[in-house]
């Protein structure tokens, strides 16, 4: 099959970008999948270093002090000449507009810290400590209009029994997203599930 061609959006440290992208280079997306550029709307993300070092493309604008639409036809702009086949959220930390939305109808995915139908928004592994959850669930789904409202596409749950603290329900999530999110894009762009979300 086609590698299929992905941008992969971040604005801080990019753990998971970095994971994805060892799995495009010698791990399961790595016949199926190309990470063709690396871009955030912040120019100083420790994620774009990393991403540097491993040899990918890379590009920034700052948004701040733009209007949303400005920042976001900008941010089309710098993604077109990579003409990717899928836009990746990996902890971009902005609500895309419509415009962007529309111009890559369902193929926009994001990896969101909970479990979408019952926490949206910013925080989410704050949200499983402060309830002291024993198990949370992490969750990839399609981007829509609305704010983490998009259909969902898996989710794989983390055990919480015995973290003392903030951080190590961050680590146990994080071990768990590296892992799954290059799972359910490999599901995805080898067409074992559907965009519109059969999870
Ligand atoms: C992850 O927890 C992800 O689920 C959320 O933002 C965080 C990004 O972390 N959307 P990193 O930048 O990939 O390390």
């Amino acid at each position: 099959m086609n590698k299929q061609r992905v941008a992969i959006l971040i604005s801080g440290r990019g753990s998971n970008m970095v994971a994805l992208a060892e799995q495009a280079s010698s791990g399961i997306l790595a016949g199926c999948a190309e990470v063709v550029v690396v871009a955030s709307n912040k120019p100083d993300a420790a994620g774009l270093d990393k991403a540097r070092a491993m040899g990918l493309e890379t590009r920034a604008s700052s948004a701040v002090g733009k209007r949303r639409s400005v920042f976001d036809g900008e941010l089309l702009d710098l993604l077109d000449p990579f003409a990717p086949d899928w836009i990746v959220l990996a902890g971009y930390m902005r609500i895309l507009t419509p415009q962007v939305i529309r111009r890559y109808p369902g193929r926009i995915v994001n990896i969101h810290p909970a479990d979408t139908r019952e926490h949206q928004g910013l925080h989410g592994y704050g949200w499983a400590w402060d309830q002291r959850l024993e198990a949370t669930r992490v969750t990839v789904h399609v981007v829509d209009e609305g704010l983490d409202t998009g259909p969902i596409l898996g989710q794989r749950d983390v055990d919480l029994r015995g973290v003392q603290s903030l951080e190590d329900v961050e680590q146990r999530g994080l071990a768990v997203e590296h892992g799954f999110y290059a799972e359910v894009l490999r599901d995805l762009f080898t067409g074992a599930v559907a965009a519109s979300g059969s999870a």
